[in-house]
C-alpha cells in the first residue's frame, strides 16, 4: 500500500497527516508488523525525522524529488507514506514521479488543507494536477488542524449546509471530492509526543495507562518515604516522567477515538470504492 500526501501549500499539514494517520493505518492494515517507510521529499529539513529513533511503527527517511536512481527504488517499495514535502514543486514533482513509474502505483492520495482561501485554490490545483497524470486516481481532503466543528471551520469550503459528508459547495469537476473529505483535529499533543517521545499519538493511544497508574503509585509511596523536598532527584524526575506519560496515553486515547479510527473508517471506504 503506498499513500502519497502532497499539496502545493506549504505548512498545511502534509507531515502530520503522513505520520500521524497514513503511517498507522498501513501499519495497522499490515497486521501490526514492522515499520512502515515513511519517505519526505525534502532533504534540507526532514520533518519527520525526530520518528528515527524511538517510533515502533515508522521508519524515516529522506529523498530528492529530482534524483532519478531514488525514484526508481522507491517504485520497489511495496508498502510506504510519501510526504510531498514543504520544499519541492508538486507540478514539477509530479512530473517526475509519472516518469519513474510512482504514481501509477499510489492507491491513495491525501491533500490536507487549513482553513483559507489560499489554501483552497492550492488544494484544486493539486488535485487538478493529480487527475492529469493519474485521472481515476482515488483522493482525500483532508480538513487539517480542525479545532471546532469542521463544518464552522470550512463552511466557505463546504457549504453552509452543515451537512459535511454528504453536502458541500464543492461544484462541477469537484463535486465528487465531497465525499471523500475527512477532518483531522487540532491536537498539542501532537507535537508532544513527537518532540518528548519521538512517537506518533497513535502508538502512544496503545499504550496501558494502568501500568503507566501502577508505576506513579509506585513511585509515590517511594517518595512518601520523606520528608518534604528531600526525595531523590531521580525519584522526583520519575515521577513527573510517569506524569507526563499518563497525560499524553490519556489524550492520545481521546485523539485515537476522536480522529484516528474515523480516519481510518473513512480510508477503508475510499479504497473500497469502486473508481
Ligand atoms: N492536527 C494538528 N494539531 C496541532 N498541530 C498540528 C496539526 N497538524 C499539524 N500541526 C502543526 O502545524 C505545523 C505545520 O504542520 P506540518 O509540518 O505537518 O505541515 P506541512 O504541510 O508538512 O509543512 P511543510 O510544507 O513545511 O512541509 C507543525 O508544527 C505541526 O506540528
Ligand atoms: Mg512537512
Amino acid at each position: 500500500m503506498k499513500i502519497f500526501v502532497l499539496n502545493s501549500k506549504g505548512g498545511v499539514g502534509k507531515s502530520a497527516v503522513s505520520a500521524q494517520i497514513a503511517a498507522p493505518f498501513i501499519w495497522v492494515r499490515n497486521g501490526r508488523k514492522g515499520k512502515v517507510n515513511l519517505i519526505e521529499f525534502d532533504v534540507e529539513n526532514n520533518d519527520n525525522e525526530m520518528f528515527s529513533q524511538n517510533s515502533a511503527i515508522i521508519k524515516t527517511s529522506a529523498l530528492d524529488a529530482y534524483n532519478k536512481e531514488a525514484l526508481l527504488k522507491l517504485a520497489q517499495i511495496r508498502d510506504c507514506v510519501i510526504d510531498s514535502g514543504g520544499n519541492i514543486q508538486t507540478s514539477a514533482a509530479l512530473e517526475e514521479f509519472a516518469a519513474a513509474n510512482i504514481l501509477r502505483k499510489i492507491d491513495l492520495f491525501m491533500v490536507p488543507l487549513t482553513a483559507g482561501i489560499q489554501d483552497v485554490t492550492n488544494t484544486l490545483n493539486t488535485v487538478d494536477v493529480i487527475r492529469q497524470y493519474r485521472p481515476g486516481a482515488k483522493i482525500i481532503l483532508v480538513l487539517s488542524m480542525v479545532y471546532t466543528d469542521p463544518a464552522v471551520q470550512f463552511w466557505w469550503l463546504l457549504g453552509d449546509k452543515w451537512h459535511l459528508y454528504k453536502e458541500s459547495s464543492l461544484t462541477g469537476d469537484y463535486a465528487g471530492l465531497a465525499s471523500h473529505l475527512m477532518a483531522f483535529s487540532a491536537s498539542p499533543f501532537i507535537d508532544m509526543a513527537k518532540g518528548i517521545f519521538g512517537e506518533t499519538l497513535f502508538e502512544k493511544s496503545e499504550e496501558d495507562i494502568t501500568k503507566i497508574e501502577a508505576e506513579m503509585d509506585r513511585l509515590a509511596g517511594e517518595l512518601a518515604k520523606y520528608e518534604d523536598g528531600k526525595a531523590p532527584h531521580e525519584i522526583d524526575a520519575a515521577y513527573d516522567q510517569a506524569l507526563r506519560e499518563q497525560r499524553i496515553v490519556y489524550e492520545a486515547k481521546k485523539f485515537r477515538e476522536k480522529c484516528i479510527d474515523p480516519a481510518f473508517n473513512a480510508m477503508e471506504e475510499v479504497l473500497n470504492a469502486k473508481q
